[in-house]
């Protein structure tokens, strides 16, 4: 870790996407009794998943990552939480099971509230106003009240991240996460569908093998893992007031050193990684895994150059880089960084984030994103990593446990008019149950195909 570095260090540098809030003394004072709440996160856990990662860098395991764009306090229900939770973990168990990997579960929950946006103002009929900046900022409606930037709610946005991951926790180590019970992760709503029915077959192949194991000894009271299982949480590391807030030095695990206490694992924006800008200098020194998004501008030496200030010492599970180029550049873009930090020896995670480069706007006016697409990019990265020799070593998706109506097509088929039946989200369209699991399956075919690499050389052999 960099010697010169503080919490605050990045107050020094050009901090692109933050709100200004008009009293200073009122944000002053919030930031102040956020430093002295509990944090949310420990190190412990931290420093648990990035050993994950750098298992999964090293070709063993998946990273699946998934959430809200954008929490909402509206939204804020735990049939909510619940759904979302059990969608992820729909997708882990095909992944895990269809693609025979370990998969690191991580949430796009617990804090996902900050959003960059492309532009500083919003017009509608001719009055502008400061565009929507997630609710831990501002407010969505279209209101010169709700568009001010409000301190108060970065308590708001604390307490619901609290709330979430308590929720979280109890889920993952509290019995809702056996496997055994996988048949009851189906929501209704996708059920009847060929997802759902692809998904039941699944489950029973499973249970087949867990009646199997339990034959030969090996069941839930030996193994705990079919029980319960390791969920994190993450976000956007976009508002540095409140990340700074919630750094805190180490002192239980006496290894030392700064943490970001309000999620594991946090990233920096496709719109905020400038080299010199506060949003790398402040995640350079916090000792959480880090994403770097990496849309169609990243050059491989720019590339090269946030990995030096990212993760100087070559730390296997510091850094995931999660590509989002879209499904037409993908096939261009992507290989010159793979194949550049593969020759310099980079250890990384390669995640795909295949929504942000295929977001388009419906003629409805609707922002969208065709499941086609989100396949093909998809697809398009595994083929690149096929083809440079590294390993495809997760997914990145915007997803909800909501039957929502936000991104076209998949086994639904949903079409431009019926994307207003139930769009919901407070920022970009997102998967619904049955296009995650759809997609999930989808991965878990290509994690399969790219298995024998995995193999020791004389079983590949053997296999040929
Ligand atoms: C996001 O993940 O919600 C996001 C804004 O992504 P990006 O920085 O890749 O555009
Ligand atoms: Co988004």
């Amino acid at each position: 870790m960099p010697t010169q570095w503080n919490p605050d260090g990045w107050r020094q540098r050009t901090a692109l996407q933050m709100p200004e809030y008009a009293d200073q003394a009122v944000l002053d004072g919030v930031l102040d009794k956020l430093g002295s709440f509990p944090p949310l996160v420990f190190a412990g856990e931290v420093n648990a998943l990035r050993r994950k990662l750098a298992q999964v860098s090293e070709g063993d395991g998946f990273l699946l990552q998934g959430g809200d764009c954008a929490e909402s306090f509206a939204e804020f229900h735990p049939n909510n939480i619940r759904d979302t939770f059990r969608v992820l973990m729909q997708m882990a168990v095909v992944l895990t099971f269809g693609g025979a990997v370990p998969v690191v579960k991580v949430g796009r929950m617990a804090g996902q509230f900050a959003k960059p946006r492309s532009s500083p103002t919003e017009t509608i009929d001719g009055v502008e106003l400061p565009i929507y900046r997630g609710d831990i900022v501002n407010g969505i409606d279209f209101d010169d009240a709700s568009r001010q930037p409000d301190p108060n709610r970065l308590l708001t946005a604390y307490s619901q991240a609290a709330a979430t991951l308590n929720l979280l926790r109890a889920f993952a180590q509290g019995g809702y996460a056996d496997l055994y019970k996988i048949h009851r992760w189906n929501l209704d709503f996708v059920d009847g569908t060929d997802t759902g029915t692809r998904y039941g077959e699944l489950c029973g192949r499973i249970t087949e093998a867990l009646e199997f194991m339990e034959a030969c000894g090996i069941n839930g009271d030996s193994v705990p893992e079919m029980r319960q299982t390791d969920f994190y949480t993450s976000h956007e590391a976009l508002l540095l007031n409140y990340e700074e807030a919630m750094t805190r030095e180490d002192t239980i695990t006496r290894m030392g050193g700064w943490y970001d206490t309000s999620a594991h694992m946090v990233w920096i924006g496709d719109r905020t990684r400038q080299a010199d800008g506060a949003h790398i200098e402040y995640c350079r020194g916090i000792h959480n895994p880090l994403g770097l998004k990496a849309g169609p501008s990243m050059e491989a030496d720019d590339l090269i150059r946030l990995i030096d200030t990212l993760n100087p010492e070559n730390e296997a599970g510091r850094l995931t880089l999660i590509a989002r180029m879209g499904d037409v550049e993908v096939m261009e873009k992507l290989p010159p960084l793979v194949r550049r930090v593969k020759a310099e020896g980079r250890k990384v995670v390669w995640s795909c984030d295949p929504m942000h480069g295929n977001t388009i706007k419906a003629s409805s006016g609707y922002k969208t994103r065709p499941f086609d697409r989100i396949l093909a990019e998809v697809k398009g990265f595994f083929a690149v990593h096929q083809g440079e020799g590294t390993h495809a070593g997760g997914v990145h998706v915007e997803m909800t446990g909501q039957d929502v109506t936000e991104c076209l097509g998949g086994a639904q088929l949903i079409d431009e008019e019926e994307l207003a039946s139930r769009y919901h989200t407070h920022c970009d369209p997102r998967l619904n149950a049955s296009q995650s699991l759809e997609l999930s399956f989808l991965i878990a075919e290509m994690l399969k195909q790219q298995r024998p690499a995995r193999q020791a050389p004389e079983m590949v052999e053997a296999a040929q």
